[in-house]
């Protein structure tokens, strides 16, 4: 069903892009939170203003979409009269995003963030311009502690409140309450990696499945699907392609914290490197410098979770692409970006949402560095 010239639409993209979408139900609802912030006062006000600011100031929106489209695939119509309220259920997935990406970057000491200084680093710094009591970094972590804490919780007010028939929030509700425990055990297995030094492939790939594919693609198809009332064959096959590609997009973020450019990713560049991240590149770098070079292996160790200059990344990057490394993960993204493929063609969903989903899975994966 398609609304003809002058005819009203209820679709919730309408001519519009996805992102403005969830952008606009993501306004929306930080609306709707004024009147309980604002009888705590100014100073929580800012604080609301702060993780506002975070959501809606950049993102590809990556986790709605997925979510939509699953939705979509599972045959139903964004003229639907409940599309709007699946719309704002999937928005809500950028919410959980910000607590993740909030609290990692407290995890991960990293001082700035789609090209802005972080939220506790932000909080550091007024607290340090202010100069109020205390120890201006304790402050800024522990505000980010906060404002990451409201954005998980009002990840869940907004779906509750997203208007879903209850059928429909029924069984969506298990999906979303596995993804966000998920998420957190996979944050949990990284940092666990990067202090006791787990060096093995299988290790990584499995943070990689928890920390990001279940989170980031898996789960967001399958809230759509469930959102959907879809059929078990068509969300086994969204989870397993979901599960792929999600893996393989974490080895690109992988690929460019070591290789990005700094433009790119608004991160600094050899981040990984200088916070010790237990990658499949690190991994199958060391496997194979163990094997090889052993010296190799050495100075990897030794400078991983280091402060390193940028000469020392330019060294380590030479050395993981010596190795062979950037070549076996950019072999492990093609096997699993066509095993997902596979997966995608052979199911139910629409021939529409099919070509969204394959595009969709190129730009998580592309090489752009
Ligand atoms: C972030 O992981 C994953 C979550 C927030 C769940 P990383 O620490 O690997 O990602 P970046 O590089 O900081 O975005
Ligand atoms: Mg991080
Ligand atoms: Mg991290």
């Amino acid at each position: 069903m398609s609304a003809g010239p002058g005819t009203p639409t209820r679709n919730p993209v309408g001519a519009g892009t996805l992102a403005a979408a969830v952008e606009k139900r993501l306004t929306a609802f930080f609306e709707t939170r004024d009147e309980i912030v604002a009888p705590l006062g100014p100073v929580f006000v800012d604080s609301a203003a702060a993780l506002r600011d975070f959501v809606l100031r950049g993102g590809k929106r990556t986790r709605p979409a997925f979510a939509w489209t699953g939705w979509l695939g599972a045959g139903r119509d964004p003229e639907e009269l409940d599309a709007d309220a699946v719309l704002t259920a999937c928005s809500a997935l950028e919410l959980v995003q910000a607590c993740a990406l909030i609290h990692d970057d407290i995890i991960d000491s990293s001082r700035t963030r789609r090209g802005f200084p972080t939220v506790h680093v932000d909080y550091e710094q007024r607290h340090r311009d202010q100069r109020w009591a205390g120890d201006a970094g304790h402050y800024g972590v522990s505000v980010a502690i906060l404002i990451g804490d409201l954005a998980l919780a009002w990840a869940d007010d907004m779906t509750r409140d997203a208007g879903l028939p209850a059928d429909a929030y029924a069984r969506f509700a298990p999906v979303w309450a596995a993804m966000r425990t998920e998420v957190l055990g996979g944050q949990l297995l990284d940092i666990h990696g990067e202090s006791a030094g787990d060096e093995t492939v299988e290790a990584a790939l499995r943070i990689n499945r928890y920390k990001t594919a279940a989170y980031t693609i898996e789960r967001p198809l399958h809230l759509g699907a469930a959102l959907a009332g879809a059929d078990p064959d068509l969300i086994a096959a969204y989870r397993e392609f979901g599960t792929d590609i999600g893996i393989a997009f974490q080895l690109r973020d992988d690929l460019l914290g070591v290789y990005g450019d700094p433009v790119v990713t608004g991160k600094p560049s050899g981040d990984d490197l200088r916070e010790g991240k237990r990658t499949v590149l690190i991994a199958e770098a060391l496997q194979r410098a163990d094997a090889t070079a052993p010296a190799t292996a050495e100075l990897i160790r030794r400078s991983l979770g280091t402060d390193v200059t940028p000469e020392q990344v330019t060294e380590l990057r030479t050395a993981i692409t010596d190795l062979g490394a950037v070549d076996a993960v950019e072999k492990r993204i093609a096997a699993l970006t066509d095993q997902a493929m596979t997966a995608l063609e052979a199911c139910t969903a629409t021939p529409e949402a099919k070509r969204q989903l394959r595009a969709q899975a190129l730009a998580a994966t592309a090489r752009t560095y």
